[in-house]
């Protein structure tokens, strides 16, 4: 009785000296913890704020914290297991979700510092040598574990066990309690890092030990025990036993932490903590807050990764839409010819280099870099669906006629509104630049008359082998100077020949249009609307005028009443002095074969198609096989004083004349028709002399 007087009046003694509540002899309440309300070993430390953290984010290391003084669980006369009953509030906090320490342990043991006892799954109270023999005597526990050991049959990872003398506990519970209010069993996470308070009520009268855990700390406590268990605890201790804490870590560690302690001795229950007075869990704070902070960055990296992404997608589809092209199933077999846009781009380097612009859109440099050749790229803007079909293949069928007289077609590409010719690219533009230019810009000298010869002859043998030299007659429809380009050696070539259908197939059916140049379209197109090869032999005998007198067929500046060329021409015939009118601009010459010339351009005006010569035949003539007749045919420009007889065609459109009309391409609508359409004719001023001409080149 003297004993156990003694050891409750130093209990008393040293509360009174760490200040700590001690509202009996043989108990104390520890709200947070003072330095000397412990003895602390390993690396268990009391912080500032009273908390008192048993270990540190470190692998292997162990913390113990004990009450100083021993105490004693034995009655000092009988012997018998005296009652105690303690509750306190501890946190365990990994350092990494998945990985983490050993679990923390409410010990009796005979000493503070448990001498030999080692980290690890011995939770600092055991060693190997415990586990192997007898076990280690005078300690009892209750473990919190956290990790499930086979050695000692833990089990599972998440555990509450009563351990007498070894780590085989004698009893043990997966974490968890019977919710007081509902009656159901909740299961508790030890190492969420919440705190967790837990009961542990020891009746020496049955020697029962009853455990109780709730988590987080300030649920009510539940009425039945998780864990339970026999044992005197008077011969299982020693009869100077210390009471605290112990935790250890292993490979991976947590922070194990108490925060508030209340243990009472001798009978009764030992005080309720007030948990708004215990301190609060910094590193829980902070292990919460790394997450929090983890979690926002890493939404800001997804966040960026996805705006990247989004970024990348809407260039992609930007550039997808950039070169986005038209194709339609029955274009696959004009495969060969087609060229992708994405190759034109490159080509022309985002189409920049403007070499000429026509009422349809512009002509661009490029150089194709799979072929390394140097292209002429014509953007025409379609709008219309309807005839793209036929012209596609046609332009297909056309990229096969192969003539050295021929601008070369290489393929084609197609987009929304939008066809895309490639064409050979021609060093030195159009013809009529040539012929009329040659004056303003001091670049172009005059061309000579061996230069014209040979240009006519070139478009002779271009358009017969258009004519005739193919498997289907090909109509050019458009020939005049504008439509002649010159290589770099001045070698004569056709271009645009049929182009002019897209825009026959493309319109309206009630409006047949006749498309060519005003001064080259033969008379009888103004009432039958149809391009045949006579209409190309009229438009080249203007063309043959024009390049031997270096005057337009039709003047900008002449009005309707005055003479065209050709009649101008057929003046000096029948005056027998054809070779004035030739162009001053060409010195000396081959006179004959500029008066060949000269009459051969006549007989192709004919305005009676059936007088005119064909192609071959006029091919023949310029090359001399043939003769032209020395006296001009009788009914040629017989035709009410006027060469063409326009006046008589063209009266129902004056409007179509205006004073640039010579460089203008109409498009006008059938006689036949022109009463149903109202007189709408349009002078289309899109359709200007340029149009076709792709190879112009810019001379800056
Ligand atoms: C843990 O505590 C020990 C001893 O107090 C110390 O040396 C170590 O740096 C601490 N580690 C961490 C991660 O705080
Ligand atoms: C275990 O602890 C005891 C002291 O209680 C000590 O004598 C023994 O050497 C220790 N065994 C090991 C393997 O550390
Ligand atoms: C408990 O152990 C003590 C000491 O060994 C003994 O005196 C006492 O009789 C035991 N009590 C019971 C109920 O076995």
């Amino acid at each position: 009785m003297a004993a156990a007087a003694v050891a409750v009046l130093a209990a008393v003694l040293l509360l009174a000296r760490g200040g700590s509540a001690a509202a009996a002899a043989n108990e104390f309440v520890l709200a947070g913890f003072a330095r000397d309300n412990v003895t602390a070993s390993g690396v268990a430390a009391v912080a500032s704020s009273g908390l008192l953290r048993l270990t540190n984010e470190t692998n292997e290391v162990l913390g113990h914290a004990f009450y100083p003084e021993p105490l004693r669980f034995k009655d000092a006369s009988t012997g018998a297991p005296l009652s105690f009953s303690t509750t306190f509030v501890a946190a365990i906090v990994p350092r990494y979700p998945d990985a983490h320490g050993h679990g923390i342990a409410f010990a009796l043991a005979p000493s503070p510092t448990v001498p030999g006892a080692v980290a690890g799954k011995y939770l600092g109270l055991f060693n190997t040598s415990d586990s192997a023999g007898q076990g280690r005597s005078g300690v009892v526990a209750v473990e919190l574990d956290t990790a499930k050991d086979e050695e000692f049959k833990d089990i599972n990872d998440n555990h509450v066990g009563i351990d007498v003398h070894s780590l085989w506990s004698v009893n043990s519970t997966a974490a968890g309690y019977t919710d007081a209010g509902t009656g159901k069993f909740a299961g508790v996470s030890l190492v969420s890092g919440d705190s967790l308070q837990v009961w542990i009520e020891y009746d020496g009268a049955n020697m029962r030990m009853e455990v109780t855990v709730v988590s987080p700390a300030g649920k009510p406590r539940p009425a039945v025990p998780l864990v339970s268990y026999t044992v005197n605890i008077s011969s299982a201790v020693a009869d100077d036993t210390y009471v605290g804490f112990s935790a250890a870590n292993g490979a991976a560690s947590s922070s194990h932490y108490v925060l508030g302690w209340s243990f009472r001795l001798g009978g009764g229950r030992a005080p309720d903590l007030d948990l708004s007075k215990l301190p609060s869990l910094p590193s829980s704070r902070s292990k919460k807050t790394m997450p929090q902070l983890l979690v926002v960055t890493l939404l800001l990296v997804v966040v960026l990764v996805l705006l990247l992404l989004s970024a990348a997608a809407a260039a992609l589809v930007i550039r997808r839409r950039r070169f986005a092209e038209e194709e339609e199933d029955w274009e696959t077999e004009y495969g060969p010819h087609r060229i992708s846009y994405r190759d034109l781009y490159a080509a022309t380097k985002g189409f920049r280099d403007v070499i000429g612009k026509g009422g349809f859109g512009c002509v661009y440099h490029g150089v194709l870099r799979r072929r390394g050749a140097e292209v002429a790229v014509k953007k025409v803007s379609h709008d219309s669906r309807q005839g793209l079909r036929e012209f596609v293949s046609e332009i297909a069928s056309m990229s096969r006629l192969r003539h050295r007289n021929l601008v070369q077609l290489l393929g084609y590409c197609r987009r929304r509104g939008e066809l895309i010719l490639v064409y050979d690219y021609m060093a030195n533009g159009s013809l009529d630049k040539h012929l009329f230019d040659a004056d303003s810009d001091n670049k172009t000298t005059a061309l000579s008359w061996e230069q014209r010869g040979k240009i006519v002859r070139d478009v002779a043998a271009g358009l017969l082998y258009l004519h005739e030299g193919w498997e289907q007659v090909v109509v050019h429809r458009d020939i005049k100077a504008a439509n002649v380009l010159l290589d770099a050696d001045m070698n004569a070539k056709l271009s645009d020949f049929g182009l002019a259908r897209l825009y026959d197939h493309g319109s309206n059916p009630q409006t047949t249009h006749v498309i060519g140049t005003i001064g080259y379209l033969a008379p009888e197109m103004s009432k039958t609307g149809k391009a045949t090869t006579s209409t190309d032999v009229f438009a080249f005998g203007a063309f043959l005028l024009e390049v031997a007198c270096g005057r337009r067929p039709m003047e900008r500046d002449g009005s309707l009443d005055s003479p065209g060329l050709a009649d101008l021409v057929l003046e000096c015939w029948k005056a027998g002095r054809i070779k004035d009118a030739r162009d001053p601009k060409i010195g000396k010459c081959d006179e004959a074969d500029l008066e060949l010339v000269l009459k051969l351009g006549l007989l192709c005006s004919h305005p009676d198609p059936r007088c005119r010569p064909s192609m071959r035949q006029v091919v023949q003539i310029l090359e001399g096989a043939a003769a032209v007749p020395e006296t001009p045919p009788k009914d040629l420009g017989n035709n009410n004083g006027l060469f063409y007889g326009y006046s008589e065609s063209f009266d129902e459109f004056p409007t179509m004349f205006p004073a640039t009309s010579e460089a203008t391409t109409v498009t006008m609508t059938q006689p036949s028709s022109s009463h149903s359409t109202g007189g709408q004719q349009q002078h289309d001023h899109r359709l200007s002399s340029d149009a076709f001409s792709p190879h112009q080149i810019t001379e800056a």
